[in-house]
């Protein structure tokens, strides 16, 4: 029986939506309400039992590298001034049994490539990929949900959802047909199609289980859609060898990649913060 030890974070790609925030530093550092956006992805990681943290990082991408370290000046002051719940919080970052890893991909060639670099550490196993820029506010947390799921079937997973017609052009959309509640078994995957020919309305997310079986399809595709080597055409080609299921999972998805899904994020996350909710929600009650 095997199990997912594994998590990819593909972290190269240019932000170019946030620019000019992404000049210099990460889109998965921007932070909804106080934590960055790649911690919560390391978090659901670790709910769901994973050890190795892989980050594929690129250009001015060191500040994900640092804030997984130790912080020893900002660590010193917070004990100096006995702010002792804030320093357990920052030293939990990450959990000691914890891994971080990181590859470079040296250039952004797509999310499709981002996952090929990861080919040396996950080698022959199955592995998580999470889009940090999808946040997902979710109990349990939605690659706890993937894993249990893999652990079941032992074969790849797309976490999915239903979108409006109108933006097939912006996912992955697969055919289905349903195999269990939830859980659909996948016949075809197309990236970015338009309304008129989307197969369905079920889009491809940011989560996914992969088997090691996908690294020789992405080692062999040569630039797709949008001019990147796409992992959506990478899958399309292991369906015709393995069996792929999608799974609709249950939680809230927040597109932080764009800038209103990023405004929806912190407004909900907002608003369930221990500290702000009274005062957030009041303040948001004057807008209206
Ligand atoms: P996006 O499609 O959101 O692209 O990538 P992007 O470059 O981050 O943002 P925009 O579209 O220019 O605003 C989805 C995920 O894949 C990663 C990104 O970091 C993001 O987490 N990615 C994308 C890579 O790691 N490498 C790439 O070459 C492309």
């Amino acid at each position: 029986m095997k199990k997912i030890t594994k998590a990819v974070f593909p972290v190269a790609g240019l932000g170019s939506r946030f620019l000019p925030a992404t000049k210099v530093s990460p889109k998965e550092m921007m932070p909804v309400v106080d934590k960055p956006l790649i911690q919560y992805a390391v978090e659901e990681a670790v709910a769901a039992g994973i050890t190795d943290m892989v980050f594929i990082t690129g250009r001015h991408k060191r500040a994900i590298e640092d804030h997984f370290d130790m912080a020893y000046e900002v660590e010193m002051e917070l004990a100096a001034r006995g702010k002792h719940a804030l320093l357990r919080e920052l030293q939990s970052v990450i959990p000691p049994q914890v891994n971080c890893i990181y590859i470079r991909q040296h250039e952004p060639l797509g999310l499709g490539h981002a996952v090929l670099c990861a080919q040396p550490v996950v080698q022959e196993e199955a592995f998580a990929v999470i889009l940090a820029d999808d946040l997902i506010d979710a109990e349990p947390p939605v690659t706890k949900q993937m894993v249990d799921i893999f652990a079941l079937h032992q074969c790849s997973l797309l976490g999915v959802q239903e979108v409006p017609r109108s933006q097939t052009g912006h996912y992955g959309i697969v055919s289905t047909t349903p195999l269990a509640p939830g859980l659909e078994q996948v016949h075809g995957l197309v990236e970015k199609p338009r309304p008129e020919d989307a197969p369905s309305t079920l889009a491809v997310v940011g989560r996914y289980i992969l088997t090691p079986g996908i690294f020789h399809h992405l080692a062999q595709q040569q630039a797709g859609s949008g001019g990147e080597i796409q992992l959506t055409d990478g899958i399309s080609a292991l369906l015709h060898e393995e069996r792929l299921l999608a799974y609709r999972f249950s939680g809230t998805r927040y597109d932080c990649g764009s800038k209103l899904g990023y405004l929806k994020a912190q407004v909900a996350f907002g608003l369930k913060h221990a500290e702000l909710h009274e005062e957030f929600s009041a303040y948001l009650a004057t807008r209206h």
